[in-house]
């Protein structure tokens, strides 16, 4: 709406009979008349006053009023301009009509109805006008306002996010650490040689980490890996403590049930079900020949094809104890040789091009190589902090073993296992030789 407040009116002449007139005719508006005897004293006013409209003779001594209506404009743009004229400055009225300097013009004498009519007009026009550029403010202002409030909103996401992704990883963290704990708990009755659920998934984490998975199903693969054996729990010790060849065909029969047993374990977790199912057939053969379902080909959850080949290649490869190079040669040999069997040929294909077993691998000129707890020497220097699997300080890089060392760490391995054994300095293992031989 337009504003109703009360105009100011500015009219200029140096003539005070022509002032007084147009006093005489402004009266009847409810606006505030001003009067200037010369542009110079009117441009002043203008600095100083809110002016809606101006009404300005043409003819004035010092300064034309064409000239101080343009300067006007300079001062006060949104003012209204009318110029008072004789016919003889008809060019100069038409130049400043052209060049926007006023609105409207009118010959003396004028007619006071008509000029009384356009002067109301031009306060009307004058109010939306004003009215239009106080609402784009207020849009102005207002977008400025929604601008701070989509930072500020941008600001609270972004740090809500880093909240949420923060949590997110200290519960994937805690998560996995619980999934640690149980596959430790698992192997306290398996006779594997350190950690081998640990390795397994260590394992499968490789193989699957350049196809393509989702972030679930490569937890999902993880989890089973760590867990595939944790339906041994349920098997009789009298059986776990037997040496695999040993078993009878009733032994086996129990044993085969681990993997129904360790899927129903994880039944009652939500959203376990494809771990569960990985679980259910990691001894399941490529050909049909596994159990429990004797499912085969890609029938067989992709997640329980690539632990069928890690865990096969663990049991291999640290059959007895620590791998040597030969061991492990042999377990790869073992792949290739039931791939398509035994073993999804193209995991196995992956196995191989992706060299896991290096892993696992001490190469001839290495600086360190790795010893299992009961083979450790006395004088042997530790080249890499020893920890326990449960994270546990044994010693620290740099001791040199003692027999007492040595059987402390043996003694805390039977409890606590330090997985994959213990590096070794071997150039200083090496002096050691040779300065004996001299
Ligand atoms: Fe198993
Ligand atoms: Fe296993």
């Amino acid at each position: 709406m337009p504003d109703k407040r009360r105009h100011t009116i500015l009219a200029v002449d140096d003539e005070e009979g022509i002032l007084k007139s147009l006093r005489r005719l402004l009266a009847d508006l409810d606006a505030e008349v001003l009067t200037a005897t010369s542009g110079k004293k009117a441009l002043d006013m203008l600095k100083s006053r809110d002016i809606s409209l101006i009404i300005s003779d043409q003819r004035m001594p010092e300064m034309t009023g064409v000239e101080f209506l343009q300067r006007s404009r300079e001062v006060s743009p949104e003012t209204i301009r009318i110029l008072l004229t004789g016919y003889a400055d008809i060019n100069a009225t038409v130049d400043a009509i052209n060049s926007g300097a006023i609105k409207y013009y009118f010959n003396k004498p004028w007619d006071d109805d008509i000029l009384l009519s356009r002067i109301r007009e031009s306060l009307d026009l004058y109010n939306v006008m004003a009215e239009n550029k106080r609402l784009n403010m207020l849009i102005s202002r207002q977008n400025e306002k929604l601008k701070d409030m989509n930072k500020t909103l941008e600001q609270r996401v972004e740090k809500q996010t880093n909240v949420i992704r923060n949590q997110h990883q200290q519960l994937v963290k805690s998560f996995m650490e619980t999934i640690k704990a149980f596959s430790a708990i698992v192997e306290l009755r398996s006779k594997d040689v350190g950690s081998h659920s640990h390795r397994v998934a260590s394992t499968a984490a490789r193989m699957i980490k350049f196809l393509d998975l989702g972030e679930k199903e490569y937890q999902d693969v993880v989890v089973a890996a760590f867990l595939h054996d944790i339906g041994k729990i349920g098997i009789p010790d009298k059986i776990m403590d037997k040496v695999e060849n040993t078993y009878t065909s009733s032994d086996l029969d129990v044993v085969r049930k681990h993997t129904i047993l360790g899927q129903s374990c994880v039944s009652g977790i939500s959203d376990f079900e494809d771990v569960g199912l990985i679980i259910r057939h990691h001894h399941e053969n490529f050909d049909g020949t596994g159990y429990p379902d004797g499912l085969r080909d890609t029938g067989i959850p992709l997640g329980a094809r690539v632990v069928r080949i890690a865990d096969e290649f663990d049991k291999q490869s640290f059959a007895k104890g620590y791998p040597t190079m030969k061991a492990l040669s042999k377990a790869t040999a073992n792949l290739v040789l039931h791939s398509g069997t035994l073993f999804d040929p193209d995991l196995v294909k992956k196995f191989i091009e992706l060299d896991i077993a290096k892993q696992f691998l001490y190469k001839e000129e290495s600086e360190t190589f790795l010893v299992s707890p009961i083979h450790l020497k006395e004088g042997m220097v530790v080249a890499a902090d020893i920890d326990t699997r449960s994270g546990m300080f044994v010693l620290p890089r740099g001791a040199k073993l003692s027999q007492g060392m040595i059987n402390r760490i043996i003694k805390i391995n039977a409890f606590d296992s330090i997985p994959n054994g213990i590096e070794i300095h071997r150039t200083i293992q090496k002096q050691k030789v040779a300065n004996a031989r001299t």
